[in-house]
Formats: C-alpha cells, sequence, structure tokens
C-alpha cells in the first residue's frame, strides 16, 4: 500500500507568530491517530522555526516551499536543501506552479533542487500541472510528460525512492475549481506511467498528492481514487479545522 499523505502549503500567508498560533492550533487538532499516514505543513521560511516549534511532540512535520541547490555561497534570499534540514524540515516543496509562473522555475531547476533534495535526505514535493490554455488545448498527458522527465532526469529508481509527486492543475489552484474526481484520476494515472517508464516497478510506490481547491467538502470524491494518494491543500489548510476535516475524508 502506498503512503497517504495530507500537506498544507501556507504560501505566502503566516507571518512567525500567526504560524505558531495555527502550528499550536494543528498540534491540538492532530492528536489522535489520524486516516493520513503523514500530515505536514509548509509554512513562510521566516515562520519555520516558530512552526517547528509549536509542533515538537507532535506526529505532524514540516517542510520548506522552495530551496536552492547549492549548499551555500553568494546566492541573495536563497535557502539551501542542507538548511532546511538542519532546521528541521522533513520535505521540500519543488517546483510549485506558482514559482515556474512567477519565478522563473523551469524543469530544469527541478531537477537541481530535487536531486539538492534527496542528497540532504529531505523529501522532494515535485509540483508539475497544466494550464487551463493547454487542458484546453488536449496537451495536458504531453505537459505532465515534459515536466516529469525534465525534473526527474537522472535520477535512478533507488535515488528516486522517497519522492512524492503533486498534480496541481494550475487552473484549479486558488480559484474554487477543482478537478472532479475522473479529471485528476486521469492525470494521476498519466503520472503514474511515466513514473514506471523512469523508475520501473518502484512507480507503483511513490505517492501521487492532488492540489488545487482541495476543500473538506470535495475531499472524499478525490480520496476514492486509485491512484490519488493524497492532497497538497493550499487556502483550506489555514484554517486548523478545515485541515483536519480534509484528512477525516481519506
Ligand atoms: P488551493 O488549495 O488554495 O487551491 O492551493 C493549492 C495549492 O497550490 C497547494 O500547493
Amino acid at each position: 500500500m502506498r503512503r497517504k499523505l495530507l500537506l498544507g502549503n501556507w504560501k505566502m500567508f503566516k507571518g512567525p507568530s500567526d504560524a505558531k498560533k495555527l502550528g499550536e492550533a494543528l498540534k491540538d487538532k492532530f492528536k489522535g491517530a489520524t486516516k493520513p499516514d503523514a500530515v505536514a505543513v509548509f509554512p513562510p521560511a521566516l515562520s519555520f522555526a516558530s512552526v517547528r516549534a509549536a509542533l515538537d511532540g507532535s506526529p505532524l512535520t514540516a517542510g520548506v516551499q522552495n530551496l536552492h541547490w547549492e549548499k551555500d555561497g553568494a546566492f541573495t534570499g536563497e535557502i539551501s536543501a542542507a538548511m532546511a534540514k538542519e532546521a528541521g524540515a522533513v520535505f521540500a516543496l519543488i517546483g510549485h506552479s506558482e514559482r515556474r509562473q512567477y519565478f522563473g522555475e523551469t524543469d530544469e531547476t527541478v531537477n537541481k533542487k530535487t536531486k539538492a533534495a534527496l542528497a540532504n535526505a529531505l523529501v522532494p514535493v515535485v509540483c508539475v500541472g497544466e494550464t487551463l490554455q493547454e487542458r484546453d488545448g488536449n496537451q495536458t498527458n504531453m505537459v505532465l510528460t515534459r515536466q516529469l522527465k525534465g525534473g526527474l532526469a537522472g535520477l535512478s529508481a533507488e535515488s528516486a525512492a522517497t519522492i512524492v509527486v503533486a498534480y496541481e492543475p494550475v487552473w484549479a489552484i486558488g480559484t474554487g475549481r477543482v478537478a472532479t474526481p475522473e479529471q485528476a484520476e486521469a492525470a494521476h494515472a498519466h503520472i503514474r506511467n511515466e513514473l514506471r517508464v523512469l523508475f520501473g516497478a518502484l512507480a507503483d510506490s511513490l505517492p501521487i498528492v492532488y492540489g488545487g481547491s482541495v476543500k473538506p467538502d470535495n475531499a472524499r470524491g478525490l480520496m476514492s481514487q486509485p491512484n490519488i494518494d493524497g492532497a497538497l491543500v493550499g487556502g483550506a489548510s489555514l484554517d486548523a479545522n478545515g485541515f483536519y476535516a480534509i484528512g477525516e475524508a481519506f
């Protein structure tokens, strides 16, 4: 059985004190056994330490939203995988569509960052997904294939054993327009096939999570699909009760 993951991307919300409050609320909410096998949140880098401290003693872990592939150096404004690891990160989001769209992230930088995450024992959550224009032009599968082949280039099955893929259709992010379970399942099945081409049998054990307007009321339909192994939640992860309710739908 594949691990089922509930991941909360806080994006550029919650400074250190608000993030601490949300971390404490999550610790309180998720104190018993949870349906997902793992639950993690991705606060802004400046708030990471306060969230990590707030979650101490809780099964919840934390990750970073981005990293740089170099260990250190003159890269103003960046943080390295080694720094994220030292600060207690377990996961790293790589190549989120907002980073591709607004910050020049490419399949090539995704590839470097994924390798850096793996080299530092972080679990990379590699994000892929098509724009509305690409979906309307029947290019969804082609785009996903390109992003996976480029982003995961040069990785052996052995080195890729811990990766997570997040399918996040750009048109469903922050729009309230969620992919139907059938649309999402079709994309996830395609992603799994591509992972099989890249990594053989390992593909069957790699979690593929869905992101894009996941809410408590639409999570169950998505999570019941055979190739959907969890959720990467944006807006709804900023509320402890809502985030917990999504996990209950697993
Ligand atoms: P929303 O859940 O706000 O649509 O965001 C999804 C997302 O981008 C998570 O990374």
